[in-house]
């Protein structure tokens, strides 16, 4: 077993309000994926953010540490983070996709953000990106590098942005709901391709989703999240037969899938 991250009793505010984290702690090692449910407003987004030191405007850590690889990420130094952020550590976004600069193709920018942490050829680095791109089930990844994102669909543009996170081969991908915004088939498609990037390149992941039917199908882990507190985490056979707290069961019972079967999902 090794140790990918240790979260221990973290505590972040934002200045506006109530505690938005309080005291969570969980651990997880490498390859592993954790799914993080919750309904909104309960902490998932602020946990994702504080995981990757960016903490929204008016957020801030208030007790705790992050250990990642082995070291508080508050011991940090910029540079450090330079090395970590975008690399060992990425993040996706619902919409991702449409982060993507509407006015250069999708092959200018993504050999950009590749050179932009390696030195490599033009060259080198658009093949590095057509393999990224047909990882991601995108046909026809060439063609791709020569279009403009308005030429793609969400669900492309989503797997486009998900194939730029991960060229890095980051040991932990941070995903906000990276499948919220697209329609239920290319959901399943996305997921199935961010389990095969585990296969392929051993990625641990902690992905955020409403749907606890999402995080059955994919985790190995389940957290819980309610008013800025982890309130259950656990293997995610357990806290799909005996969850322990009464608000995972309400989170089970609405979702009839989980009664049959989760193929589709
Ligand atoms: N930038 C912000 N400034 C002030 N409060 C925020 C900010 N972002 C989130 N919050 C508050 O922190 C709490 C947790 O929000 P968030 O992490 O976005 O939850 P989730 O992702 O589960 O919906 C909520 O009460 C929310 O209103
Ligand atoms: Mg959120």
């Amino acid at each position: 077993m090794n140790a990918l991250l240790g979260v221990d009793r973290l505590s972040v505010v934002y200045k506006s309000g109530l505690p938005a984290l309080q005291n969570v702690s969980f651990a997880m090692n490498a390859g592993e994926i954790i799914g993080i449910v919750g309904e909104s407003g309960s902490g998932k987004s602020t946990l994702l953010r504080a995981l990757l030191g960016m903490l929204p405007d008016g957020g801030q850590y208030a007790g705790g540490d992050i250990i990642f690889q082995g070291k508080s990420i508050f011991s940090l130094s910029q540079k450090e983070w330079g090395s970590i952020r975008g690399k060992r550590m990425a993040m996706v976004f619902q919409d991702s996709g449409s982060y993507l600069n509407p006015i250069r193709t999708v092959g200018s920018q993504y050999i950009e953000a590749i050179r932009t942490h390696v030195e490599l050829s033009k060259k080198a680095a658009y093949a590095i990106a057509v393999d990224m791109l047909s990882q991601m089930g995108l046909d026809e990844p060439d063609r791709m590098m020569s279009m403009y994102p308005g030429q793609l669909s969400g669900g492309m543009k989503q797997r486009t942005a998900i194939a730029m996170a991960v060229t890095m081969e980051p040991e932990l991908l941070l995903a906000d709901e990276p499948t919220s915004a697209l329609d239920v088939t290319t959901q399943v498609e996305v997921i199935k391709r961010l389990t095969s990037l585990r296969a392929s390149q051993g990625t641990g992941m902690i992905i955020v989703t409403h749907n606890i039917a999402v995080a059955a199908h994919m985790a190995d882990y389940i957290g819980v999240m309610k008013n800025g507190s982890l309130v259950e985490f656990g293997q995610t056979s357990s806290i799909i037969t005996s969850p322990r707290h009464a608000y995972t069961r309400e989170l089970l019972a609405a979702v009839p899938e989980l009664e049959g079967n989760t193929d589709g999902i």
